[in-house]
């Protein structure tokens, strides 16, 4: 069984990969979280692989994925592998840990945390912007070769050092990543722009509903969680963050449409 979260298709990717080689059915924690009913309870076999495939955000897992793990109920769990798989642009500081505690919460123990670096999709903050294309290009080349790594790895049951987290780990994970959890989410500041053809894909692709076209044109309420799928999926470039997108790169996965 495989959880699994995606913005600009990377971590679909992943988990798609993942899925056909272990045989574990997908299912999408966006969809699952607009499910009314309070607890989520699915059932595990007794050789089920329960994998969570998502993004770093903040240097910690991207939020939807904790708000998931906290509503929980695995049924005939005793001790099967629990594994996470994070993908970022460069480093997942403590993410591993911080899923690990979520868990830990509902009574489920992290056997194993594996990371693959993906093209980086934050673009919001001054001085962050997608990879130069040389630098996409390799990392899209890499990941194959990564994934058939954490998936051996996944089979043979070793907890492998397939996971990156780079520096400042304490401060980046048990620091800012509160502070990006607690005053970015929510918040936005996306606009839409003249070019704006009005195809609603924004609307489609959004895994929070919070986009919503009015009068033929995107609105976002305040259940942003940043996941940045609207501005790098828009087909005409119609979608900004306040000023500082004009001049941006966008970036989603060439093979997730
Ligand atoms: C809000 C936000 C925060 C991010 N923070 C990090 C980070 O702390 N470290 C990192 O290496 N990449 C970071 N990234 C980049 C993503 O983790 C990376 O591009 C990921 O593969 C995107 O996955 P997706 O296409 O499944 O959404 C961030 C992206 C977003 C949107």
């Amino acid at each position: 069984m495989i959880f699994y979260f995606t913005g600009t298709g990377n971590s679909l990717w992943v988990a798609k990969a993942l899925s056909e080689a272990l045989g574990e059915p997908l299912i999408s924690i966006a969809d699952e979280l607009h499910k009314e009913k309070k607890d989520l309870i699915y059932q595990v076999r007794p050789d089920e692989k329960i994998l969570f495939v998502y993004p770093v955000h903040s240097w910690g897992p991207a939020v939807p994925v904790t708000r998931f793990i906290s509503r929980l109920t695995l049924n005939g769990y005793a001790g099967q592998p629990v594994c996470s798989v994070s993908t970022c642009g460069d480093e997942c500081g403590y993410t591993d840990r911080l899923i690990g505690k979520a868990l830990g919460k509902r009574a489920i123990s992290l056997t194993a945390a594996y990371s693959v670096i993906m093209p980086n999709n934050y673009i919001l903050l001054p001085g962050f912007d997608v990879d130069d294309k040389e630098v996409e290009e390799r990392k899209l080349q890499e990941a194959p070769v990564r994934v058939a790594g954490i998936i051996d790895a996944i089979r043979e049951h070793r907890p492998d050092a397939l996971y990156h987290t780079g520096s400042m780990p304490g401060l980046k994970s048990y620091w800012i990543y509160p502070l990006f959890a607690h005053l970015a989410i929510g918040s936005n500041s996306f606009r839409v722009t003249d070019a704006c053809v009005s195809c609603g894909l924004c609307e489609r692709i959004c895994p929070t509903g919070t986009i919503s076209m009015q009068a033929g044109k995107p609105v976002w309420a305040d259940t942003c969680v940043q996941c940045v799928a609207c501005i790098h999926r828009c087909p005409v470039r119609a979608i900004e963050y306040g000023k500082g997108t004009q001049k941006k790169g966008r970036y989603h996965h060439p093979e997730i449409k």
